[in-house]
């Protein structure tokens, strides 16, 4: 299987240590960058990986590729992000031309952190024997409450394919980021999952995908030289999508496949989840719990009649949060971008 790794995104919900220029793909969270985890695992996969990225994050992905010995990384370097639906359609033109049509691919975000490696790995591979088939196939996660931020996988009660503990269910439909109230409604129907960004297709069907949905992005992409030189050209007319808007809620019946599965998943999306996720530096707490602190190992912390709550020390910001409340760090990007 060819591992394409998706690293173009930016996003600031783990400010202070992610920024717009070290969006959280490249933080060093858990001992090294998401992006590195991301292709060492893909790395194990049976053939070089590939990224797709934005041209504004060359410097930061050489940098992250030269210190951890990856010379077999291919990059495509984007002009500017226009999502994931024509990162992923110029990526099939690439290896299309390079006469890989009949290849499977596996399409994997690089900003999310995975604690069970093997069952990982067995379960990718399993995806790319159904994705043979001629289905696009997703990774289900078992959803634990009404996240609006994830898409949801609404699946058959009916497997159809069946490997170790793990089985392919067909979808009845895939929903982009639904609102609260059908959020609601999905987790308590049960048969959702949760879509965790991975997608396995057979490169020339995924082509197929995209000249049925998306004619006019496919239209452009496919004009796209092997040295990619007119990219910024079709990058000026390509429409901003997700891939999950451009093709995956626009698949149904036998066309996408869901395998729900356990791997130890987190998109890492707050400082909420880096902190059930990690312990954090030490820190002295007199009359406290529950604190954690991201900071650094040479300092020393204490924290004094305070509980729950999230301290991140970084050189040129502070920022405490109660536990619960990390997504309202949006509100101090704002208020900063604001006064720029
Ligand atoms: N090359 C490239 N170009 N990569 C991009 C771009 C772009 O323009 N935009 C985003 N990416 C990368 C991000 O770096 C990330 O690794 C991946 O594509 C997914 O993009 P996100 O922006 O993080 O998507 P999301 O979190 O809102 O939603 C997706 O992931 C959820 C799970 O975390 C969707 O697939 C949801 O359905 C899913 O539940
Ligand atoms: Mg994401």
């Amino acid at each position: 299987m060819i591992p394409v790794v998706l690293s173009g995104g930016s996003g600031t919900r783990l400010w202070p240590v992610s920024r717009q220029h070290m969006p959280k793909q490249f933080c060093n969270i858990f001992g090294k960058a998401l992006q590195t985890l991301t292709l060492e695992r893909c790395q194990k996969m049976g053939s070089a990986p590939w990224i797709v990225t934005s041209q504004t994050l060359k410097t930061l992905t050489e940098l992250n590729l030269r210190q951890n010995n990856m010379n077999d990384v291919q990059v495509v370097y984007e002009p500017f992000g226009k999502n994931t639906a024509p990162a992923i359609a110029v990526l099939c033109q690439v290896l299309l031309a390079q006469g890989k049509g009949d290849e499977i691919a596996g399409v994997f975000p690089s900003d999310h952190l995975i604690t069970q490696e093997s069952n990982f790995l067995k379960v990718v591979k399993f995806a790319s024997e159904v994705a043979a088939n001629n289905r696009v196939v997703t990774l289900g996660i078992k959803p634990s409450y009404p996240e609006t931020g994830y898409g949801y996988i609404q699946t058959q009660p009916q497997g159809f394919r069946k490997q170790d503990s793990w089985e392919a269910f067909p979808v009845i439909k895939f929903h982009e980021k639904p609102n609260q109230e059908k959020a609601e409604g999905f987790i308590a129907q049960g048969n959702f999952s949760w879509n965790a960004g991975i997608f396995v297709f057979k490169v020339s069907h995924m082509v197929g995908l995209f000249k049925k949905h998306q004619p006019e992005m496919w239209g452009l992409v496919s004009t796209l030289k092997k040295d990619l030189s007119n990219l910024e050209e079709i990058y000026a007319k390509v429409q901003n999508i997700s891939i999950d808007y451009a093709i995956m809620e626009k698949l149904g019946g036998d066309e996408l496949a869901c395998i729900p599965a356990e791997f130890g998943w987190s998109d890492v999306g707050s400082w909420d989840a880096v902190a059930s996720l990690e312990k954090g530096e030490k820190a002295i707490e007199v009359q406290a719990s529950g604190n954690f602190v991201f900071g650094n190992k040479e300092k020393n912390y204490s924290v004094i009649g305070l509980n729950d709550v999230i301290v991140v020390d970084t050189a040129d910001a502070l920022m405490l949060v109660k536990k619960g409340m990390s997504q309202d760090v949006r509100h101090v990007v704002e208020a900063l971008n604001k006064e720029k």
